[in-house]
């Protein structure tokens, strides 16, 4: 019989939690308690990975100025993901564990080394989500004036990939031999420079740390220009991706799995996982009501349009919001900006802001075995492979996050749609078991 299970990954961030919402409202302190707790529960409800996302300036998009972002505490503050991973991996024994780390801002040899300790630090579960940073404003805080254009940005991508591929290969697996009788711990004659005399990066290596339990880390990406698509096709193991309902999604999935078949890859070792944000609660009506709270709660206007300015660079801030939005283009993330404007449906700003909802792929607000019935057939006509949950509106609260594994996966798990039990150790074994 045919396996119908797919993926689950969860989306979050290193930020603050729903600090001023009713029921999430607890102080938190900057420990990772909150992740620790969240992981604790995305392994109970046997997640393939969690994915701590990651910027690396204070957003001055809106209004020109970072005050909105400071103010409301949108994407800041946000803490360094690497630490806790770490700590995450300590607190769980079979979740992925994925962080968010920038060609821009990292040497390769840096980046290779740290994400080697980490795979061995979490036994074989790290993953790596590949981002080349897109806004000007990160680009300073690394004494650039702006980001390359994205062509440019992706060329330097692929060869810095390419790189850190090698670093981690520099050792062979068996190069440690801790040979007592001949007192010889690695031999030498299994460890290679890597010698990459590249365009943009040079290293000679080998990397100074033994070989990852994984060979190399999982790769996470998520391209969404043609441009963006194609790296992603190349080096991921597993894509993330928003787009509209379950054309979009079929669309973007047929994309990347022929590019990847193109290249001469397998397009099942490519899992692509969707974004979504359910809502479930005890009945419709309960669920739907909570959802359209949120929509008409004061400021989730100035907020949404604030949050997703920084994320395609752009001031909305300058446009009315009872009328059409102009056509916009970016440097930063245009997928996303073509997704949230539906260009040619002649929506006001507003109406597109009430739209971006939950920033949700598709519209998930119910109870939770009706949501798992929409979430199966969603998968069977797009044809895999699985979804990335998150938050709706960026407010993480336990309280949802138990609505999630106590309430949605095992109405899933009922279902036969996802995973009851972990049978790998690894994160690319989880990945490819189906
Ligand atoms: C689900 C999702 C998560 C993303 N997470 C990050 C992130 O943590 N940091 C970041 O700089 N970019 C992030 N991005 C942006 C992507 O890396 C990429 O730039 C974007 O999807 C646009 O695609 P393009 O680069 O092909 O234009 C994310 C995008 C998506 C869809």
């Amino acid at each position: 019989m045919q396996d119908k299970r797919f993926h689950l990954g969860w989306f979050t961030y290193f930020g603050q939690n729903a600090w001023n919402e009713p029921l999430g409202s607890a102080p938190e302190p900057w420990t990772g308690e909150l992740h620790m707790d969240l992981a604790r529960a995305m392994e109970r409800a046997c997640f393939d990975y969690m994915l701590i996302e990651d910027t690396l300036s204070i957003p001055a998009v809106h209004g020109g100025s970072n005050a909105t972002y400071l103010k409301h505490g949108i994407m800041v503050p946000k803490h360094d993901p690497s630490p806790l991973a770490a700590v995450l991996g300590t607190v769980t024994s079979r979740l992925g564990i994925v962080i968010t780390l920038s060609t821009m801002a990292y040497p390769p040899f840096m980046l290779a080394r740290l994400a080697s300790t980490l795979d061995h630090l979490t036994r074989g579960r790290f993953g790596w989500n590949i981002v080349t940073s897109t806004e000007d404003a990160a680009a300073r805080n690394f004494g650039k004036t702006e980001m390359p254009p994205r062509q440019l940005r992706y060329d330097m991508a692929d060869e810095y990939v390419d790189l850190v591929t090698q670093l981690f290969a520099s050792w062979e697996h068996d190069a440690v031999i801790r040979d007592h009788a001949t007192d010889t711990y690695a031999d030498a004659a299994k460890i290679h420079a890597v010698n990459f005399e590249g365009e943009y990066f040079r290293s000679k290596g080998p990397l100074n740390t033994v070989p990852p339990p994984q060979g190399r880390p999982a790769y996470i990406q998520a391209g969404g220009s043609p441009r963006g698509r194609q790296f992603a096709a190349q080096h991921a193991d597993s894509i993330i991706a928003t787009t509209n309902g379950i054309e979009g999604m079929k669309r973007y999935r047929d994309d990347v799995r022929a590019r990847a078949a193109a290249i001469g890859r397998d397009p099942d070792s490519l899992k692509v996982l969707f974004l979504i944000a359910p809502v479930v609660a005890d009945t419709m009506e309960e669920a739907r009501s909570q959802y359209e709270r949120v929509l008409a709660s004061p400021g989730f206007t100035e907020r949404t349009l604030a949050l997703f300015g920084s994320f395609v660079d752009i001031d909305f801030s300058q446009f009315d919001l009872d009328e059409p939005l102009p056509p916009l283009t970016t440097n930063a993330e245009q997928g996303a900006l073509d997704k949230f404007c539906q260009p040619g449906s002649g929506k006001t700003l507003r109406q597109l802001v009430r739209d971006s909802g939950t920033s949700s792929t598709l519209e998930l607000v119910g109870t939770p075995d009706y949501v798992a019935g929409l979430m199966g057939e969603a998968m069977e006509a797009v044809g895999g492979d699985g979804y990335l949950l998150t938050t709706p509106y960026h407010r993480l609260t336990r309280l949802y996050i138990a609505s999630i594994t106590d309430g949605l996966v095992p109405a899933l798990q009922r279902r036969g749609l996802t995973r009851s039990v972990y049978t790998k150790a690894t994160l690319r074994e989880n990945l490819l078991e189906f």
